[in-house]
């Protein structure tokens, strides 16, 4: 892939539909979509999707920047702590004698937004006019660099087309939210505190305007405020590069206006098309190593595209302090806040293309253990039970209490019961060193989770009477039932998790046999605990009726009302709205994959055909009440040979974002949607399955995909995998790496560099 060098080469879009997402004009009713659909975001800042150049400060879907951390908590009683947002560094307004240009009456189509997927970066394209006398096509381009996390450019040519008249360009950075206290502005500087968090940020920003090739000073200036005024003739070409870069940290521990002007020096040193070289390199990368071809279906192609290029852009592997909220840095829903969405839907993806950037994502969960360990005292419970909602320390963020559709005030209860949180970070642990062989990572930090999150389950799961640990009052991910006992995903998750430590303990002893001694010395681990811990995943309750071969999805559920999902199909509001909460509550209706998660992440854990059972009964009483859920069955009905079905999945999953038929993309993409679109193919549509000493692979893909290639990164080795319709076959090539086993439709083959796989695989048998 070639770089852009010029300015009109970096203005001009990927010459290719499939890595473009375009639209035309404008509309203030769909700008909160769009400034999430097309959002910016290198792992550190996040630039919503906005138009180039605004009237002015208040004007809808003005530009809005995220930065990683940037929590603070709202000076009100019961405050829960949330992302709150920078400096808006983009603001520019164009005026002609005092009169701001617009973009031109009844040209709404010349309008373009165009995220370029492959280069990471949003364009757009539009004419603008002042009463006619003045025309001007107006191209820019913003980045979050990928290569300089702390560098953000804006870039915009002018081309004047009509009219010679006075104009005045003004650039600005303008703070918009209330929590940030300035400490320091000085030219091109700001410093700001939070109010209560204790963080500061830091924007260090450099402007050049030329005006037909020539720099232009500022006609005035101010700290944070650029002006310049010349007299416009057509043909004229005016250029404004704008560079900014931005450090964050703790009050006391940083020097974040330091480290922005340093930043900010290297970012000049290079010039705006050394940053932008810099950054489409870094975006090249990432693609090798993470792009899915897919032949015969364009949508399906541009929609995976964009999930990854949201993947891609959502992490940050020098970070390990933050993690990715339920909305990436896109926008402001749930607050910035993290849930079992990065560890279920995300890491899959970040372990198998990028385990650096998911080592990150679990030591923020190492970070922030000690807030899991308050919650799990606070609660009166042993070990760690992480935060269903997490922001920077790991304490419970989730709100108490939320307004409901009816207006009326809906008790929260998933913050003390939604538990199942810390069973899926053990499983994101374990599946992380298994695929990655990443043994320094468990022995210093994901063996003390696993620990300490098995601890929990040993507490938390009671012996009673009748012989079983029962967990009782608990949500599981069908959060229309709340306070249930046994929940079947809550259980056998923590049933694994219970058993994974006990294997880490026979690992550590053997193979460090010191730092075991001092992790159970420092976590006070007797034999006599790991026995307790060992019963207790021998006799919890699991729901499994052998007889039937179905989970029952909590204590009771199979007595509840059985309603007929199909005869509200048309509805265009949740099931819960449409029925009430509490009839909600009495039938079997769940809101999302809950025993159906179970079965895409321990498929192992349904023998024989009871893994299909399971998906019959519980899928027809799915409601999709979460964007996550969609996925999770689209990878069960993939494994299970339902492929039309799974595609049927696939689609309606990439429709949340990229389809404005979803209510609430407006507060940013559903990123762990995004990070499902990516496991249906992988581990749905290629059967990918992952074992300590070799992968195995039942791929089967639907018919409208002449064929689907992808790379992974398992243990030290990049494996690239293609599969073909026409001739029914699979053909993997080992680009990197030591020879390896893998299994195809259950028969054993040897994979090396020199001798790459061909198979015929039978799409109609698994
Ligand atoms: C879902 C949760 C999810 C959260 C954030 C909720 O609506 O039910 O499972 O973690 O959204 O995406």
């Amino acid at each position: 892939m070639t770089v852009a060098t010029t300015l009109s080469g970096a203005l001009t879009p990927t010459d290719d539909c499939e890595w473009i997402i375009e639209e035309a004009g404008y509309d203030p009713l769909r700008e909160g979509s769009r400034g999430s659909r097309f959002a910016i975001s290198n792992g550190f800042l996040g630039v919503r999707g906005a138009r180039a150049i605004h009237r002015g400060g208040r004007w809808v879907g003005a530009s809005r920047t995220l930065v990683a951390g940037l929590f603070d908590t709202a000076d009100e009683e019961h405050a829960i702590p949330g992302l709150i947002a920078a400096p808006n560094w983009l603001q520019v307004r164009i005026l002609r004698d005092g009169v701001p240009l617009t973009h031109r009456e009844g040209d709404g189509k010349s309008q373009h937004r165009i995220l370029d997927l492959r280069r990471g970066l949003l364009l757009t394209d539009a004419r603008l006019s002042n009463a006619d006398v003045v025309w001007v096509r107006l191209r820019s381009l913003h980045l979050a660099s990928l290569s300089h996390r702390a560098i953000g450019l804006q870039l915009i040519q002018m081309e004047f087309e009509r009219g010679e008249a006075e104009i005045t360009l003004n650039a600005s950075l303008e703070v918009s939210d209330t929590s940030l206290l300035p400490e320091r502005v000085e030219q091109g500087l700001g410093v700001w505190n939070t109010t209560s968090s204790g963080k500061r940020l830091a924007m260090a920003t450099t402007l050049t305007l030329r005006i037909d090739g020539v720099d232009i000073d500022p006609t005035s200036s101010s700290p944070l405020q650029w002006s310049w005024r010349w007299t416009s003739h057509p043909g004229q070409v005016v250029c404004l590069a704008r560079t900014v870069a931005v450090t964050c940290g703790v009050a006391g521990e940083v020097h974040p206006g330091q480290d922005a002007v340093g930043a900010l020096d290297v970012a000049r040193k290079l010039g705006w098309s050394d940053v932008v070289a810099a950054h489409e390199t870094a975006w090249t990368k990432r693609w090798h190593c993470s792009d899915v071809e897919i032949e015969g279906d364009a949508a399906a192609q541009r929609a995976l595209r964009f999930a990854l290029y949201h993947l891609n852009g959502a992490a940050n592997p020098d970070d390990e302090h933050v993690s990715i909220a339920a909305r990436a840095l896109t926008g402001d829903d749930y607050r910035g806040h993290v849930f079992w969405d990065t560890e279920i839907y995300l890491l899959p993806f970040f372990t198998l293309t990028w385990p650096l950037a998911a080592r990150a994502l679990l030591m923020y969960r190492f970070h922030t253990l000690d807030g899991a360990r308050a919650k799990a005292a606070e609660l009166g419970w042993r070990g760690a039970l992480y935060a269903w909602e997490s922001a920077d320390t790991g304490a419970e963020t989730c709100p108490l209490h939320v307004i409901g559709p009816d207006r009326k005030l809906v008790e929260v209860k998933c913050g003390r019961q939604e538990q199942h949180i810390s069973a899926d970070i053990a499983y994101a642990v374990w599946q992380y060193w298994q695929a990655t062989g990443d043994d320094g990572f468990m022995r210093d930090a994901g063996a003390e989770i696993l620990m300490e999150t098995a601890r929990f389950w040993s507490s938390r799961a009671r012996p009673e009477p009748d012989g079983h640990c029962h967990v009782r009052s608990v949500i599981g991910p069908d959060e229309y039932h709340e306070s249930i006992d046994d929940n079947s995903f809550t259980n056998v998750m923590a049933r694994c998790n219970i058993r994974r430590a006990l294997d880490v303990v026979e690992w550590l002893r053997a193979r460090w046999p010191e730092q075991w001694g001092s992790l159970a010395a420092r976590l006070a681990l007797s034999d006599a605990e790991l026995g307790q811990w060992r019963t207790v995943a021998e006799t919890i309750m699991t729901g499994f009726d052998p007889k039937t071969g179905l989970f029952e999805q909590f204590a009771g559920f199979f007595s509840l009302d059985d309603v007929d999902l199909s005869r509200y199909a048309g509805r265009s509001v949740p099931i819960d709205v449409v029925l009430g909460p509490e009839q909600t509550r009495q039938c079997q209706i769940v809101k999302q994959a809950d025993v159906v998660a179970l079965l895409a992440l321990l498929p192992d854990e349904f023998p024989g055909d009871t893994g299909a059972k399971n998906f019959g009964y519980y899928a027809p009483r799915c409601a999709h009440g979460s964007s996550l859920s969609l996925a999770m069955h689209g990878v069960v009905a993939a494994r299970l040979g339902e492929t039309e079905a799974a595609l049927d999945y696939f689609r309606r999953t990439s429709a949340i974002d990229l389809e404005d038929n979803h209510a609430a993309i407006d507060g940013g993409v559903h990123i762990a949607a995004l990070g499902g679109i990516w496991s249906m193919v992988v581990f749905g549509f290629a059967g990918l399955a992952l074992h300590a000493d070799h992968l195995t692979l039942n791929p089967r893909i639907p018919a409208a995909w002449q064929s689907l290639r992808f790379g992974l990164q398992w243990r030290g080795r990049y494996l690239k995998i293609k599969i073909e319709h026409a001739t029914a076959s699979l053909e993997v090539t080992l680009d990197v790496g030591e020879p390896m086993t893998l299994v195809v439709n259950g028969k054993v083959f040897a994979l090396s560099r020199e001798q790459p796989l061909w198979v015929l695989t039978n799409f109609s048998s698994r």
